[in-house]
């Protein structure tokens, strides 16, 4: 049978792609925050899933204000590079898992979540940052990638709580499909952030350690953390925050944290960087 072992979380800043596909990795304001993934670049190789389920969200580059999915899953073969304004970035295709992403859709469809099935979508930094993070520049990405979009671009993104179970029923689905597949789920964005308004450029400590403190050991607070709270604590792109939810949601109740990165600024941006398995 399929089995979810392990979840990563990541930050997606897009200027942390911009620093790996232009060679600035090495400069000292990027040193710390590559150091912090140097570890998870070796654990993975040993780990060596075959599929990961990468919930990140679309910065309008395959969605607009004309189409909204609040959950899309994508169900093709592959997946190109998003054309993000400077171009799309010089990575590999993704390559998807039609047959394991369809059944996800329909197990989460029939278990009562409503997701939007998307057979062309090109994926943005929000998926490939995190890609590079783990995987560095390899000339094929070496797993095949379900991507999960999430609205948390316009009001209302989805709630914590409907994020964690969404997470649940992942993890139901994956447990169903009888492929005997190592699939890791990673949920990306934050932390705290705002890129615009008189508040451009907050972060804030506390709160983002309070997360990943306890996301790992007392998710039920962050289960039930409203909407508003994000705004005011991690700024109006914290709210990104809700998709680590689905990924802890579909790890269950018992994790074992391998890795924690933390890490200001990069570009606007705390990042943050979990690595956790089921024990
Ligand atoms: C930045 C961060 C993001 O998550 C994003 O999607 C765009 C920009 C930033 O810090 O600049
Ligand atoms: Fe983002």
């Amino acid at each position: 049978m399929a089995r979810i072992t392990a979840g990563i979380t990541t930050s997606h800043v897009p200027a942390i792609g911009a620093a790996i596909d232009n060679n600035r990795s090495a400069e000292p304001y990027w040193t710390p925050l590559f150091a912090g993934y140097d570890w998870t670049r070796r654990w993975i190789a040993g780990a060596a899933p075959d599929v990961v389920i990468l919930v990140y969200n679309d910065h309008a580059s395959a969605f607009s204000m004309d189409f909204i999915p609040t959950f899309a899953i994508g169900c093709a073969e592959a997946f190109q590079p998003a054309d993000e304004g400077w171009g799309p970035r010089p990575v590999p295709v993704v390559k998807g898992h039609a047959d394991l992403a369809w059944h996800i859709a329909q197990c989460c469809i029939l278990d009562e979540f409503d997701m939007t099935i998307v057979n062309k979508m090109d994926v943005d930094h929000g998926l490939t940052v995190p890609l590079s993070l783990v995987f560095g520049q390899p000339d094929d990405w070496p797993v095949r990638v379900i991507p999960i979009a999430v609205n948390v671009v316009i009001y209302p993104p989805p709630s914590g709580n409907r994020c964690w179970m969404l997470g649940e029923a992942i993890a139901r689905a994956v447990a169903s499909y009888p492929e005997d597949l190592n699939v890791q789920i990673w949920g990306t964005g934050g932390m705290s952030h705002q890129l615009q308004g008189p508040r451009a450029g907050l972060i804030n400590q506390p709160f983002d350690q309070a997360f990943l403190d306890d996301l790992t050991a007392d998710p039920a607070r962050l289960r039930h953390l409203p909407h508003i709270d994000y705004l005011r604590e991690a700024g109006s792109e914290g709210i990104e925050l809700v998709m680590w939810l689905i990924m802890r949601g579909a790890l269950g109740a018992d994790v074992r944290q391998l890795h924690r990165h933390y890490h200001v600024p990069a570009s606007n941006t705390a990042v943050g960087h979990l690595v956790l398995e089921k024990p």
